[in-house]
């Protein structure tokens, strides 16, 4: 028992898991789509939706084809007042309800094409006051209703309806539809129709209608009813999918041709014969002026000439393409078709596989001002027989289309067309031609040259000074250089253009359009140089997007839209999206509207020297700065004493190493100030290290032992770093006697000599007051510079002695300086 609740629990829970997961429950969540763009246009299409998803209400334009909608429920569309158009195309919708539509006030297009729908009802439309456009083609309805489903659509102007399953259309059904611009039956298989149900529209623009059935049943009442009921003198009549092989089956044009028709085209259409000349009796006198075939299969021989006894003049336009001739072997020239080819100034026959057209066929075609061949097999000799060796045949003719053909001599099309005095447009693109001669003749009527897509690698004054419009695009040009004082439009896309050609070429230039090249920018000069330029395309190359560029460009593309290049009305016509940096780099890819350089990118040179200006402004300052605070003397300083100290170091090394006491050579190293020499040398020297001679006539009794002073002009190697010498100097000394005075504090050398002997005297193992001062002359503490601070310290830590400016007092002062030079070596002993 338990077991089997629990069961029956999970049941319930898969189940219900399962309702949930199905989008498309009526009472479960509806999913929605958000791919609207800016216009709130909303595209829904290809997204798998089962059901009407929920879209914006503020959307404009709705586009949910190729879904897999099976209904419209009546709540699916509320709140869509402000929706324009909506396509339903491709689902497979089998059920709308009568009022889904009913909130959808704006709506001017609705497409329900392809889907399920068997029935049409009236209620869905009976809102729809302002649709202009209703497509309901390919459902499989098999008449239109019972009640007029059009009756309220009083603006409708284009109406697509039918599909395989229509079989009955009957009076008023269309009731309510007045006027129509566009009208589409599809009605292959229409078994029945009422006389007259199409025939209360008009004015009627064009009509297009698919009886392949009724043409073919021979019960050509259907057919010719239908066609009557739609023929106009204005309204173009296409009939599509027609297949005409018999007599009986033409007959039904009879009416038509009754209400004089003008113009009658045939889209897939196949054709014997047979049909051809009776179609011709048919029409015989009729005013049918335009004749069009497009997508044909003539099945039989081209023998038409049973026919050459009608009535044909007033046709003006043949327009062929697509032909396929199943038996072309047999086929017959158009020689005997006089009747048929001396009327029409228009002859198109594109995309048929024509190699040629005989000379003589050319000859018979002698209204001919337009003949378009475009697309089949010509080459230059075929043209030749075309054009019967350029004798001027086609007097008449002002353009000529062979684009997409197989020609290669740009000599020869020119002499060929050289006799066309009339022709104003040649269309020679889409063909081989790689190369022009020098110089060509042209007829002075041409006005239009198109030579795109072909291979040309450069031009020349070949090119006719008269042409208006010139197209070159996709060849491999790089450059243009030619004058063409009338050219209007000038056409290079597709080419490898690097610049702008100059614009003085081009005197009357109005539209240049010169798209994926490799122009690398453009500037105002360039673009001021085309006087009368109004529109530039010039999107989808390679720009630099320099500064001046990207300015230059900007300042244009403000205004949006189209932009406005310079005050001479140029306007960029292609939009700013096609304008993309290609370099630098990190822009690749970056619309230039959109790029935002800094200052630094755009002003190198100044940013540059600006910068290079502060750092030597700072260089200097700093540099004035430090002379200020005597930097470098310190640093001197600093370095020297650091060298000393390392040389010491390794000196006292090798010393101890050696096991040498240190050496003590000299008594005292006197250092003082060159100013000072001359006193150092002619009292120190003499009174300290020969005494005798200097006391000789004293009479003390005690000679004085003689001292031996160091003196660095006397006594340091020389060939030795100074620094290095006097460290050396100081250590071999017992005592360092300073001499000061103004001279020596003015002397580097005595100050490094000041400085060592502190060193010495703090760092060495004499200690003591090695140092003695000697003052040459008064000197305060004051008048020493601050730096001196060893001096400083040291004249006001040790006493020093005084060069007594009296004479009579220098024996004292010999003596103390003896005695201080001495004081230590008594106490030792
Ligand atoms: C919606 O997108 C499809 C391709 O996904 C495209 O074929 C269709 O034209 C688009 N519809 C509209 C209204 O732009
Ligand atoms: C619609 O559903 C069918 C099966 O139900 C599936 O084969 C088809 O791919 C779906 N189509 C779309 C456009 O999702
Ligand atoms: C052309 O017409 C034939 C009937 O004559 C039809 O079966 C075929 O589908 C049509 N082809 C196109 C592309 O419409
Ligand atoms: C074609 O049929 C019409 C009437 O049905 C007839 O008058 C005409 O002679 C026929 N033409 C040919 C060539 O059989
Ligand atoms: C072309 O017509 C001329 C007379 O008009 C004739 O002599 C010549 O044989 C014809 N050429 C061809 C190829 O039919
Ligand atoms: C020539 O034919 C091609 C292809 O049919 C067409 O694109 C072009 O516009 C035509 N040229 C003229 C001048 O009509
Ligand atoms: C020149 O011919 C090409 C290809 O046939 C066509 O696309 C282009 O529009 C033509 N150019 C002009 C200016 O008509």
């Amino acid at each position: 028992m338990g077991l089997q609740t629990n069961l029956y629990f999970i049941l319930l829970f898969v189940l219900l898991s399962l309702s949930w997961g199905q989008g498309s429950d009526p009472d479960g969540e509806r999913s929605s789509c958000d791919h609207c763009d800016l216009q709130l246009s909303c595209n829904c299409s290809y997204g798998g939706f089962t059901s009407v998803p929920t879209v914006t209400d503020r959307a404009l334009t709705l586009d949910l084809s190729f879904n897999n909608i099976s209904m419209v429920t009546v709540n699916d569309l509320t709140g869509h007042a402000r929706l324009r158009a909506l396509s339903l195309h491709g689902n497979r919708i089998a059920a709308i309800h009568p009022s889904a539509f009913d909130s959808l006030w704006s709506l001017e297009e609705l497409d329900l094409s392809d889907n399920q729908l068997t029935a049409l009802n009236h209620k869905w439309f009976s809102k729809l006051g302002a649709l202009q456009s209703l497509n309901l083609l390919n459902n499989p309805y098999s008449c239109l209703g019972s009640h007029p489903v059009f009756q309220s659509l009083v603006r409708l102007r284009r109406l697509w309806f039918g599909g395989p399953a229509l079989e009955e259309l009957k009076r008023g059904d269309l009731s309510g539809v007045t006027q129509l611009d566009e009208l589409t039956v599809h009605a292959n298989n229409l078994a029945s129709y009422e006389s007259g149900a199409l025939g209360d529209i008009w004015p009627l623009g064009r009509v297009t209608l698919r009886l392949h059935g009724p043409f073919l049943r021979y019960d050509t009442d259907v057919a010719s009813a239908v066609l009557g009921d739609v023929t106009y003198p204005e309204t173009p009549i296409v009939l599509e999918d027609l297949h005409l092989i018999t007599n009986e089956s033409v007959q039904s044009f009879r009416e038509t041709a009754r209400r004089r028709i003008r113009s009658i085209s045939f889209h897939n259409f196949s054709v014997s014969d047979e049909a051809i000349v009776n179609f011709l009796m048919v029409i015989d006198r009729a005013p049918v002026t335009t004749l069009i075939m497009d997508g044909v299969t003539l099945t039989g021989e081209g023998r038409w000439e049973p026919a050459s006894w009608t009535d044909q003049k007033n046709i003006d336009e043949f327009f062929i393409r697509n032909v396929v001739v199943l038996d072309v072997f047999k086929f017959v020239s158009f020689l005997e078709l006089r009747f048929l080819l001396q009327y029409p100034r228009k002859v198109s026959v594109i995309n048929s596989q024509v190699f040629v057209m005989p000379c003589n066929t050319s000859h018979l075609l002698s209204s001919l001002q337009y003949l378009d061949l475009s697309d089949n097999l010509l080459t230059d000799m075929t043209l030749a027989e075309t054009l019967c060796n350029g004798d001027g045949t086609l007097k008449d003719l002002r353009v000529l289309n062979i684009s997409g053909n197989a020609l290669k001599s740009f000599s020869m099309v020119s002499h060929l067309v050289e006799k066309l005095s009339k022709l104003t447009h040649l269309d020679i693109s889409r063909n081989g031609y790689s190369s022009m001669p020098q110089g060509c003749s042209w007829p002075t009527t041409l006005r239009y040259l198109n030579i795109s897509r072909a291979k040309l690698t450069t031009t020349t004054p070949c090119l006719p000074a008269t042409l208006e419009v010139l197209d070159l695009s996709n060849n491999d040009l790089k450059s243009f250089f030619l004058i063409l004082p009338a050219l209007r439009e000038l056409h290079l896309s597709g080419n490898k253009f690097l610049r702008l050609p100059p614009g003085w070429l081009f005197p009357s230039l109005q539209t240049l359009t010169i798209q994926s090249n490799t122009l690398n920018m453009f500037d105002r000069s360039d673009v001021q140089s085309y006087k009368r330029l109004q529109s530039l395309q010039a999107g989808q190359n390679k720009f630099v997007c320099s500064c001046d560029f990207v300015a230059f460009l900007q300042s244009g593309l403000k205004g949006g839209g189209h932009a406005l290049l310079t005050d001479g009305d140029v306007h960029l016509t292609d939009g700013g999206e096609s304008y993309v940096c290609d370099s630098p780099l990190y822009l690749q890819g970056e619309p230039v509207g959109r790029v935002r350089l800094s200052v630094v990118e755009c002003h190198q040179v100044l940013f540059v020297s600006v910068i290079c200006g502060m750092v030597l402004f700072a260089a200097v300052l700093v540099c004035v700065l430090l002379w200020r605070l005597h930097a470098f003397w310190y640093l001197k300083m600093t370095w020297a004493w650091l060298r000393a100290k390392r040389s010491s170091r390794r000196r006292r090394r090798y010393r101890d190493g050696a096991g040498s006491e240190p050496l003590l050579s000299y008594d005292a190293f006197v250092s003082y100030s060159e100013r000072d020499a001359s006193w150092v040398e002619n009292f120190l020297v003499p009174e300290l290290e020969d005494p005798r001679h200097n006391d000789g006539n004293s009479v003390n009794p005690r000679t004085p032992r003689p001292l031996t002073l160091c003196l660095h002009k006397r006594d340091f190697l020389p060939g030795h770093w100074i620094v290095d010498n006097i460290m050396s100097a100081m250590e071999r000394s017992r005592r360092t006697v300073f001499v000061l005075s103004e001279n020596f504090v003015q002397s580097d050398w005595c100050r490094y000599e000041l400085d060592f002997s502190h060193f010495w005297l703090f760092d060495g193992n004499s200690g003591g007051d090695a140092a003695i001062l000697i003052l040459l002359e008064p000197l305060s503490k004051n008048d020493i510079p601050k730096r001196f601070c060893k001096l400083r310290k040291l004249m006001s830590s040790t006493t020093y002695l005084e060069w007594p400016q009296e004479e009579e007092r220098s024996g004292e002062f010999w003596r103390s300086l003896r005695n201080a030079l001495r004081g230590e070596e008594e106490e030792d002993d």
